[in-house]
């Protein structure tokens, strides 16, 4: 595997094992990125970091600007990244506090930036999406579950809404019928986007709560919280294993 990068997202605007050895400002094509580019390394490998929401989480969902992150990323060389994202669990194995590496998405954003091709209109570019996430990292990841014994869910359908509200349990009734298995709000379009820049992203999601409706209670941002402290530790011991991978 090539250098890593690792987009975070919420519970993880930062990575206390990263040592850092020095933080980069780019300026994109499409404005700027959440914030400046962390190198460091984690156990000794290399990997670039950067928090999806701003290094003080200011930016919500619908306003990342999704292409300038990537760009960002690929104009230091990163050709790997890993997305981890906070997300509710629809279905009954996605049980807050576990860790999911899905394997498909379903699109319910509007309104977001979500190519970079349409600037040059002499051509027509359709990226294949069949499998929108890189398999090799998929694969990564669920090796370095095994070995880490975080046990991963290895696969479900990722369903990316508008935010920044929740949804009505409604919604995730038809999320359901549709085949989500989970739901978030930062997975589209970077995952597109990162196809079209040609890039090998997978996603490893931390089940933070139950989606609206699932549970009698309404969404609790404390018990939201606490599950992502605990999913953002088992977060840290896979991508320990996932660096070490290429060291044996
Ligand atoms: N819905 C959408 N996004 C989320 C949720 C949710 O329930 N939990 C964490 N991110």
């Amino acid at each position: 595997m090539t250098k890593l990068a690792i987009i975070g997202g919420t519970g993880l605007d930062e990575i206390p094992d990263l040592e850092i050895t020095h933080r980069e400002v780019c300026h994109t094509p499409f404005g700027e990125p959440s914030a400046a580019l962390t190198h460091g390394t984690i156990s000794g490998h290399e990997v670039v970091f950067l928090p999806r929401h701003g290094a003080s989480h200011m930016i919500p969902p619908h306003l990342v600007n999704y292409r300038a992150n990537l760009w960002s990323l690929r104009h230091v060389g990163i050709q790997t990244i890993l997305g981890v994202a906070a997300v509710g669990g629809i279905s009954a194995d996605m049980v807050p506090g576990r860790i999911v590496i899905p394997d498909q998405i379903i699109d319910y954003t509007f309104g977001r930036e979500h190519t970079i091709f349409d600037n040059d209109l002499s051509h027509v570019v359709h990226i294949d999406f069949t499998k929108p996430y890189c398999e090799e990292l998929r694969q990564a990841l669920l090796e370095a579950g095994r070995l880490s014994s975080v046990n991963p869910v290895a696969g479900g359908t990722y369903g990316a809404t508008q935010g920044p509200r929740l949804e009505t349990a409604a919604e995730i009734l038809r999320m359901e019928r549709d085949g989500c298995d989970i739901v978030g709000m930062t997975g589209m379009p970077e995952a597109a986007l990162a196809r079209e820049f040609n890039l090998c992203y997978a996603s490893c999601a931390v089940i933070s709560n139950w989606a609206a409706g699932k549970v009698d209670s309404t969404i609790n941002m404390r018990e939201i919280e606490m599950n992502l402290i605990e999913g953002m530790e088992q977060v840290k011991s896979l991508l320990v294993e996932l660096l070490g991978q290429d060291a044996r």
